[in-house]
């Protein structure tokens, strides 16, 4: 048990700190020239989030569990901190205080609701109070498709006007996982009756479908905006970053689908993930 909870909290934070690293930097670019101080602030949480990330690679399985768990109260400590900045961020953009500046308040919000995901998982990690199988399933899902949903929009929405056909395609994604979002909604309010194995299994199947082909659009633009093949504002990094999203999301899909089947991944599948 020790060390599931070691494998799971460096997986988790891990993969989290790096994202969390990175809302700053595109933070940071999305800021006037004269938002110094802000800009100096997303440069500390930048900072602040690499050291993070590089110590949790430092650590191994063999860690003692109560170094970790000290570690995890710091990091959620340094989360919570970042969450308060993206939401400050977002008070000033919404009181329209940052005229000019190139953060879309959705991004803002959804790097939050991330930063929120992290907390709560790390609190969960910390106080051995993971959720039960079949909520769990039906949360993550509920999170992750409006995360997919939200990135089809960012897509869509800084990818320059004139490349019309990659536009449709970012738009038909985000229809698609808005559609997926309220099916996932509507088994949430259907709760507890809704938590057969079957109606599970039908919603994670039909959930992994839609992500592996934005996983897919995902790479392939990623690929594009490498090489400067097509005209846009997306760093190549924000591309790239989407793109592990998904996969974050493809892989706890695959968890939930072998706990369902009887056929649990083991710490090492989580280690080498
Ligand atoms: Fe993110
Ligand atoms: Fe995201």
């Amino acid at each position: 048990m020790a060390n599931a909870f070691v494998a799971r909290s460096l997986d988790e934070v891990r993969f989290w700190s790096r994202i969390m690293k990175e809302h700053s930097l595109f933070l940071r670019l999305g800021f006037r020239a004269e938002d110094t101080q802000l800009i100096n602030e997303a440069n500390q949480f930048y900072a602040l989030f690499e050291n993070i990330q590089n110590r949790s690679m430092a650590f191994t399985l063999d860690t003692d569990p109560q170094v970790i768990v000290r570690f995890n109260s710091e990091v959620h400590n340094a989360v919570s901190h970042i969450w308060v900045f993206k939401r400050k961020i977002l008070g000033l953009i919404l009181t329209c205080q940052l005229p000019g500046a190139n953060n879309f308040p959705l991004l803002v919000d959804h790097t939050s609701r991330e930063a929120n995901y992290f907390r709560n998982r790390l609190d969960e990690l910390n106080n051995g109070k993971l959720e039960p199988l079949p909520d769990a399933i039906i949360d993550e899902n509920v999170f992750f498709l409006r995360i997919m949903a939200d990135h089809a929009k960012f897509i869509s929405h800084l990818l320059d006007p004139s490349e019309r056909k990659l536009v449709d395609m970012a738009n038909e994604f985000s229809q698609d996982f808005d559609q997926l979002l309220f099916q996932a909604r509507d088994i949430d309010s259907m709760r507890p009756q809704s938590q057969t194995a079957p109606i599970l299994t039908q919603f994670l199947d039909q959930n992994r479908v839609s992500v592996k082909s934005l996983r897919d659009f995902k790479k392939t633009a990623s690929d594009l905006i490498s090489a400067c093949k097509i005209k846009s504002i997306i760093h190549p990094l924000l591309a790239d970053h989407v793109f592990r999203e998904a996969e974050r999301f493809l892989f706890i899909i695959d968890m939930f689908e072998q706990h369902l089947t009887g056929t649990p991944v083991t710490m090492r599948d989580l280690e080498e993930h």
